[in-house]
């Protein structure tokens, strides 16, 4: 039988590790002189990827060299410090770090016996999470790709609490013909919530939604009556205005009468790092359930979801699966706590991004990004432009005058290529949104997108 050339061997390895080191220094040291979003003649270049499935092994020193020679320049430079899209954080050196090594070490943190020090880390993650945002000490939780799969997984932990208690098992008897559980979300309940309960069974038509004031906060008084097979979704950091439901009141309402409250705080929960804007987050640590992101503010590199649920287990139920080859531990197990069971170690990269920044450093990035989002508000105040929410956090709306003027701007600034931000609709206007929250921004960042946003607003 011939013998086939089998490109990835291990005489190849250092230089290309050597080569992928240099790529990858040259890009994250290069970042602040790269066009925030590629420029077309970038984009075109995309098309080079589409060939045919070859047939033959490539030199894989070529293939890393065509993915920086086409792919590099197509990045958006969101580890860079003039990206506000979304709500975008960069990736601190330590996580960074972290990722190379745990990429080397590609570890499947399922189980503890696969990764003892995936599983170790985590553990000690999750206890630094919890209290860094002020949530109960007790909590169990899971690390998962992002927000929406952190709410997906809190929302069948709740499902399944609140059927057990109406006497029904959904892991055995499934949700068809199970009591009914009602929903209650704010009307500005992020998309992810709305998906994320859909896919846990809970259509859009079935949830009771509540009116939100100007900023988008629920309006407590507008509550519904709650009861035991309730589900209330609430929100800690509003994706356009960065407002935060009014907790406190709402969990007590939702104590009393018996309903599970679950927190959205992708990014918002976050601010409880900071004695400054700490009391934002008072009382969701009343809560059932929370979700966030570490990928968001705290600036670990993708994918970083958090789910954390007071009640251990409910999730735990809900997520454990058994076989004769799995191993039950005594301790914690990954796998258990999440819907996926193979998966990366994302802990590793949490661990360091926390442990480098401390509290202090976790502290700093926080104000300091909220009060670059003040500065844009004052610029874009001062140049006579309307910024439509109060600025609480790190999210700016502003708008340019007409919707159509101000996505003209918004499609500009993209062109343009010093900064980047999106667009939205908040509350009937069209607006651009600026979420600063990168480590990587500076105050000449901001004064040079400041700069670039007016100058192309006023032409
Ligand atoms: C409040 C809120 N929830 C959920 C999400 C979804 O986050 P992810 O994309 O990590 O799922 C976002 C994203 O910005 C958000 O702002």
């Amino acid at each position: 039988m011939a013998t086939r050339t089998v490109p990835n061997d291990f005489s190849t390895r250092d230089e290309l590790l050597r080569q992928a080191a240099d790529i990858a220094r040259r890009y994250a040291l290069g970042i602040g002189e790269r066009r925030v979003a590629p420029a077309g003649n970038d984009l075109d270049n995309l098309k080079k990827f589409h060939e045919p499935f070859p047939e033959a092994p490539s030199d894989p020193l070529q293939v890393l060299k065509q993915l920086d020679d086409i792919g590099s320049p197509a990045t958006a430079a969101t580890t860079g410090g003039r990206y506000f899209g979304f709500v975008t954080g960069g990736t601190v050196p330590s996580s960074l770090a972290a990722n190379w090594l745990a990429g080397v070490w590609d570890q499947n943190s399922a189980l503890r016996v696969m990764s003892p020090v995936a599983a170790e880390l985590e553990d000690v993650v999750l206890g630094w999470v919890c209290e860094a945002l002020g949530l109960p000490a007790d909590c169990e939780g899971g690390l998962v790709t992002c927000a929406t799969t952190a709410n997906f997984t809190a929302l069948i932990a709740a499902r399944h609490a609140l059927l057990a208690r109406a006497g029904w098992n959904v892991v055995d008897d499934g949700i068809f013909g199970a009591p009914p559980i009602d929903v209650v979300v704010g009307d500005e309940g992020h998309a992810s919530i709305l998906k994320a309960l859909s896919l846990a069974g809970f259509g859009k038509k079935r949830l009771r939604r509540v009116e939100v004031d100007d900023q988008g906060r629920m309006r407590a008084d507008k509550l519904p009556a709650l009861n035991n097979r309730t589900i209330l979704c609430i929100q800690a950091g509003n994706v356009n205005s960065g407002a935060f439901d009014p907790a406190a009141e709402i969990c007590a309402r939702a104590r009393e009468q018996g309903a599970w409250v679950h927190v959205d705080g992708a990014f918002g929960l976050w601010a409880a790092a900071s004695p400054k804007y700490r009391h934002l987050t008072d009382g969701f640590e009343l809560a059932d359930s929370w979700a966030t992101d570490a990928h968001k503010w705290p600036n670990v590199n993708y994918d970083s979801g958090i789910v954390l649920v007071k009640d251990g287990m409910a999730l735990r139920s809900a997520m454990t699966m058994t076989a004769a080859y799995l191993e039950a531990g005594a301790r914690r197990e990954p796998m258990y706590q999440t819907p996926e069971s193979s998966r990366r170690a994302r802990g590793v990269e949490l661990w360091a991004a926390l442990k480098s920044l401390g509290r202090e450093g976790l502290c700093a990035l926080i104000e300091r990004t909220c009060g670059y989002a003040q500065r844009f508000a004052e610029g874009f105040r001062k140049a006579g432009f309307a910024v439509l929410n109060d600025v609480v956090i790190n999210q700016v709306l502003v708008s340019f005058g007409s919707a159509e003027t101000t996505q003209k701007v918004i499609r500009a600034v993209q062109e343009d290529g010093t900064c980047w931000c999106g667009g939205t609709v908040w509350q009937g206007k069209s607006a651009m949104r600026v979420s600063v929250s990168s480590w990587a921004t500076t105050d000449a960042d901001v004064e040079r997108s400041l700069e670039a946003i007016l100058r192309i607003a006023r032409a």
